[in-house]
């Protein structure tokens, strides 16, 4: 009897365990939906309300034939938008990868200008991922920016560090930045932000117009033609050469794109392959296949070795020296 007793007691313990462990495990899955729901209910201002399509010039339009808006300089209005988001706040995330020697070269002039220009006036999460933590230098950060550091695994070739960052990118949205903001850019270390980059550039999907291709002609720009890789584009056909320094849109969408081409990479990397251009074929594929909703104009990465252009009215980043021509100039 007082062994049936004591079984009986053990059952109800281990079932009011059993209860609480699922209690627990719905009310963190009921948190996170709701997050979920939270961040992505965000409704995107009308693009009639702050965007104002102008003839650039004879080879280039203001807005896709998708209907996507290009943004330039001056194609924007800067006051309607700013309105908007002082009534909806949001967060914007921007991840860059600092390894080997991009960490000195690069890092201070891109976090140092991007506290500068990045967003102005909204908060900020910054994403480093880099592979010697006691190499980041100190920075003073505005109001409203945040920095979270994270070491990521040392890769010995430029081209997968390049296209790893696909799947770092991915397991962080997925681990944390999709609770943390409603926007996400991912940028390239070796570039200077020069003037304000701001919420005119906001988008579910965004793609950033290479400053090498963006008047050429889709037979011309250097997309994967093998058409055994995943990132194969065939002649003819393709929109627009976008370039892999910049992209972003909201967590989900960067969830996506990083998923897809990482998965493009991993499927050449079976057969043998690497696309021309590592992930920004893939990238190039993705956009090819799944129209970005907004592109951003060659101002907002530009190539200041390439001559300037009548278009080109306003420089919001321009690419650094590369680091070879840099180790030449002081050696
Ligand atoms: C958004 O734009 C559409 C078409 O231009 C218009 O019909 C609609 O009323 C606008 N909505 C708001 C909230 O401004
Ligand atoms: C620009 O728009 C015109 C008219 O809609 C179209 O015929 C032309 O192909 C477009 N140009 C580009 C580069 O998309
Ligand atoms: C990280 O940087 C420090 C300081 O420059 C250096 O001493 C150390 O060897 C580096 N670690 C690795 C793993 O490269
Ligand atoms: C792929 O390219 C090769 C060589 O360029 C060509 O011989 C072959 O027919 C192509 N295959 C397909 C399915 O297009």
């Amino acid at each position: 009897m007082r062994y049936k007793r004591k079984i009986l007691l053990l059952f109800i313990l281990l079932s009011l365990w059993a209860l609480q462990r699922e209690y627990r495990f719905s009310t963190k899955k009921l948190q996170r939906t709701y997050q979920c729901w939270s961040v992505n209910t965000q409704p995107e201002l009308n693009l009639s309300g702050w965007f104002f399509p102008r003839k650039i010039s004879t080879s280039t339009n203001a807005t896709t034939n998708w209907l996507a808006p290009v943004v330039w300089h001056g194609t924007y209005k800067e006051e309607v938008l700013e309105n908007y988001y002082a009534h909806h706040k949001i967060t914007v995330g921007l991840t860059v990868f600092a390894v080997g020697r991009y960490i000195e070269f690069y890092l201070f002039n891109f976090i140092s200008s991007a506290n500068k220009h990045f967003m102005v006036g909204q908060k900020v999460i910054i994403y480093v991922l880099t592979d010697n933590l006691s190499k980041f230098p100190w920075i003073q950060l505005s109001p409203l920016r945040t920095i979270k550091v994270f070491e990521i695994k040392r890769e010995k070739r430029w081209q997968d560090i390049s296209m790893m960052r696909m799947k770092t990118i991915s397991e962080h949205v997925v681990d944390h930045i999709q609770y943390e903001v409603d926007y996400l850019f991912c940028m390239d270390v070796d570039q200077v932000f020069m003037q304000k980059y701001g919420l005119e550039t906001l988008g579910e999907s965004v793609a950033q117009m290479h400053s090498h291709w963006y008047n050429a002609h889709p037979i011309k720009v250097p997309y994967e033609r093998n058409n055994l890789s995943e990132a194969y584009i065939p002649i003819g056909k393709g929109d627009f050469y976008y370039h892999a320094a910049v992209f972003g849109g909201t967590p989900i969408q960067v969830l996506n794109i990083a998923r897809e081409c990482f998965k493009g990479i991993m499927n050449d990397k079976k057969n043998n392959i690497e696309a021309v251009w590592h992930d920004e074929s893939h990238l190039n594929k993705y956009f090819f296949l799944h129209k970005p909703t907004k592109l951003l104009s060659p101002e907002y990465s530009w190539d200041i070795g390439k001559k300037r252009t009548g278009e080109i009215k306003a420089i919001k980043i321009r690419w650094a020296p590369k680091y070879y021509n840099i180790l030449r100039a002081t050696h």
